[in-house]
This record gives structure tokens, C-alpha cells and sequence, in this order.
């Protein structure tokens, strides 16, 4: 049953394997990239108690040896202070260049260790275990790694490829609703992006999916790390299309920044919000009928996911203050904010040419529905 997605970046190709029972195969699957065989795995607490003795197992039938750090669960591990905690313990483990080392867990995970192995020795090789339905279809891919500053999201990384990323779809089940559907919020944006025909499916196989069906669950990441796979390969360092697949984050990077980085509103909803609020400013740019954007919120609200500012608890800051922390995002350029807007579902393009004022009146709109 296992898929394999190949990222054919020349030097830096590798493979994505997708599919159940995963993390048992996983001696097998590494030992042709080791040198030694020991490895050092990064890990969460939530997905070491779930599954790093499977992942242990898994590693000992090709007589591999592992050891791990366990790190605290959430997005404030992705900071200066846990990246200095991995990286110290990776060179008290003795990590040579030639080692391996492994991110074993969600995004935060895979962000933080794949920069803890970029800076390590100038650069360590890494294999990317994505535990979360997010890590599966995004974040495992692509090779953006890095931390979050007290300035911003994601301000501070490095492009460093994995060598092989093993997505274990039989992991996803147990995961919490919440995080499960943070995550589709990322598969919905695939569609809403590029593929229509994808979203069309996911209208009718998302209710599937969440329940637990693996077929439907193999598939949305499959399809999910080809579309990434197939931009990352156009553009590994986002010149160009690769900011495509930002759908969604500049709304979201402010939302996330002004409720904390937390709980409130986790990555994925974030994107999901993102996604129709930037369906929304097409609708009113013209540039897409009205029927998308309602077509959008509605797929999302069928599975439970948040679509407006008024799923969001708790007090958000006003709409010029939305406006000032969409200025933090990466995307600015000379001082120009850059949003992914769209022609239609899987019609989606980048642009400076939005006027303020629009995005201001729209997140006010937004903000009176609360
Ligand atoms: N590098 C990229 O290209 C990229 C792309 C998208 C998102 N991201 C980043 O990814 C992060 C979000 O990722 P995330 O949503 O995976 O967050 P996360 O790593 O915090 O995981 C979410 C929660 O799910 C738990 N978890 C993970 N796998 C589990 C499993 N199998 N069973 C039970 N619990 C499990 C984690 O412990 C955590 O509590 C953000 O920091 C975001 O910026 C990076």
C-alpha cells in the first residue's frame, strides 16, 4: 500500500513514502542512507508516548540504534532556546556530518531539528517522520526549516532538504480532532491553489478522511506532497511560485501573531481562515465570482474546521492592527505586502496590486461579525 512521491531536485532529490505501517519498515527504508547504524531522533512528548517505541522497533530490525530527545509539545518549542537545547545535545551525541538525524513528530518538530541539523557542523543530513496530518502534506516537504523570534513566525531558517521523508498515515490516528483538522485546513488548500478537481474530491472523501478512512487519508497526502513537490521543484527558494503556497498565511501570520502562537488558533486553522478571507478579497477584487468564496467557507464549516474571524475566542486587535502585523510577514517586498489571490477554485496567483484600504475594509467587515 505504500506511495511513493519523488522531489527531483538533481543534487538534492529524495523520495516521500506514504502509506500504513510505515514506522515498522523504517530500519529498512534508512539503512541504505546511513553510514553508521545509530541514529538521533527529535521527538515531542505527545508523540513519544504515542509512538517512539514503535519507531525504536522499527529501527532495531535493521539492527539500527537509536537515541532521542524529547522536547515539550507546541509552538514555543520552535525558539532560540530549543533550538540551542538540540543542537548542544546533538553534538553531546557526537552527530558527524555523515550521520543522520531525525525529526519524529509534527511541524514543530520538523521545522525546529531540520534547522538544528542545517547550522549543525555546517550542515548535517536529516530524515523527516512526519507524525501530524499538517506535517504530512506540508510542512515534512520542501526543505523550509527554521524558528520562530520574538519578531515574527518562521523569521529565522534555512532551505535544507530531508533526504527521505516516511509519511506514516497509520499515526494519524491518534491524533486529536482539532489537530487533524488544523491540518486539513492545509490538504483544502491545495485544491483551493491548484487543483480543483482535488477540492471537488476532497468535497466529497473530507468527511472520510477526518473519520478515518486510510484510503482517503493516503490519497489527500499523496496528492497534497505532489502538488508541493511539483512546486518546490519550480522554485526551491520561492522567487516566484513557490509563494503560492502561502494561500491563506498573510492573514493567517497576523491572526497567529496577534492571538499568541497558541492554543486560541492553532497553524492550520489559521490557514483555513486565511484561505477564505483570501477567496473573500479576490470576490470583491472581482477577480473571482461570489459563489467561490461561499463554496470555500462552506466545505470548511462541513468538516469542523474555523472559517471566520468569529471562530476565533477571545479578543482580536483591530483592523489597521491586523493590517500593521500582516507588514511583519516575509512576503513583504520594498515595503509592499504580496497576497496570494485567486481566478478561481485552483485558479490562485501572487500579487502586490492589492490596495489597503480593501484589505483593511474587509478585515473590518470580518471583525464586525464577531
Ligand atoms: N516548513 C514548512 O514548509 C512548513 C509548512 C507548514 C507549516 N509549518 C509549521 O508547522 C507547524 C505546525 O505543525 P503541526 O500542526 O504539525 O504542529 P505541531 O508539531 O505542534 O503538532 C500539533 C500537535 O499534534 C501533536 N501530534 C503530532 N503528531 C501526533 C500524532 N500522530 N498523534 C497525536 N498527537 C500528535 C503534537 O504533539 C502537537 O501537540 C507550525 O510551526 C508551522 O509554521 C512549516
Amino acid at each position: 500500500m505504500m506511495e511513493t512521491v519523488h522531489v527531483g531536485l538533481v543534487d538534492r532529490a529524495y523520495d516521500i513514502h506514504i502509506g500504513p505501517g510505515l514506522l515498522a519498515q523504517s530500519g529498512a527504508l534508512i539503512a541504505p542512507h546511513l553510514a553508521r547504524k545509530q541514529v538521533c531522533v527529535v521527538t515531542d512528548e505527545n508523540v513519544a508516548a504515542l509512538h517512539l517505541e514503535t519507531l525504536r522497533a522499527g529501527l532495531a530490525v535493521a539492527g539500527i540504534a537509536m537515541e532521542s530527545l524529547v522536547l515539550p509539545a507546541g509552538e514555543s518549542t520552535k525558539s532560540w532556546r530549543f533550538l540551542e537545547q538540540t543542537v548542544e545535545w546533538l553534538l553531546a551525541q557526537k552527530v558527524e556530518r555523515r550521520d543522520l538525524v531525525v525529526a519524529f513528530g509534527g511541524g514543530v518538530i520538523g521545522d525546529l531539528t531540520g534547522f538544528a541539523a542545517a547550522v549543525l557542523r555546517r550542515g548535517v543530513s536529516f530524515v523527516q517522520i512526519p507524525t501530524s496530518l499538517l506535517a504530512q502534506v506540508d510542512s515534512s516537504v520542501g526543505g523550509k526549516t527554521g524558528i520562530n523570534s520574538p519578531a515574527g513566525k518562521n523569521l529565522v531558517g534555512a532551505f535544507h532538504q530531508p533526504k527521505l521523508v516516511l509519511a506514516d498515515t497509520d499515526v494519524l490516528g491518534t491524533m486529536t480532532s482539532r489537530d487533524l483538522l488544523a491540518g486539513y485546513g492545509e490538504v483544502v488548500k491545495y485544491g483551493l491553489l491548484g487543483d480543483s478537481a482535488f477540492f471537488d474530491w476532497l468535497e466529497a472523501q473530507g468527511p472520510a478522511l477526518a473519520k478515518g478512512d486510510m484510503s482517503a487519508r493516503i490519497a489527500a497526502v499523496r496528492r497534497s506532497c505532489e502538488m508541493k513537490a511539483e512546486i518546490v521543484m519550480r522554485d526551491e527558494t520561492e522567487q516566484g511560485d513557490r509563494a503560492l503556497l502561502n494561500l491563506g498565511h498573510t492573514f493567517c501570520h497576523a491572526l497567529e501573531a496577534a492571538t499568541g502562537y497558541g492554543d486560541r488558533l492553532l497553524h492550520g486553522e489559521g490557514v483555513a481562515v486565511g484561505c477564505a478571507l483570501a477567496f473573500e478579497l479576490s470576490a470583491r477584487l472581482g477577480l473571482c465570482s461570489q459563489e467561490d468564496p461561499s463554496r470555500v467557507r462552506q466545505h470548511l464549516r462541513a468538516m469542523g474546521v474555523k472559517v471566520d474571524l468569529a471562530d476565533i475566542d477571545g479578543d482580536l486587535p483591530d483592523a489597521e492592527a491586523l493590517l500593521d502585523l500582516m507588514g511583519q510577514d516575509k512576503k513583504v517586498v520594498d515595503g509592499q505586502l504580496r497576497f496570494i489571490l485567486a481566478r478561481g477554485i485552483g485558479q490562485a496567483f501572487v500579487t502586490a496590486d492589492v490596495p489597503r484600504d480593501m484589505v483593511r475594509d474587509l478585515l473590518a467587515d470580518e471583525l464586525a461579525r464577531r
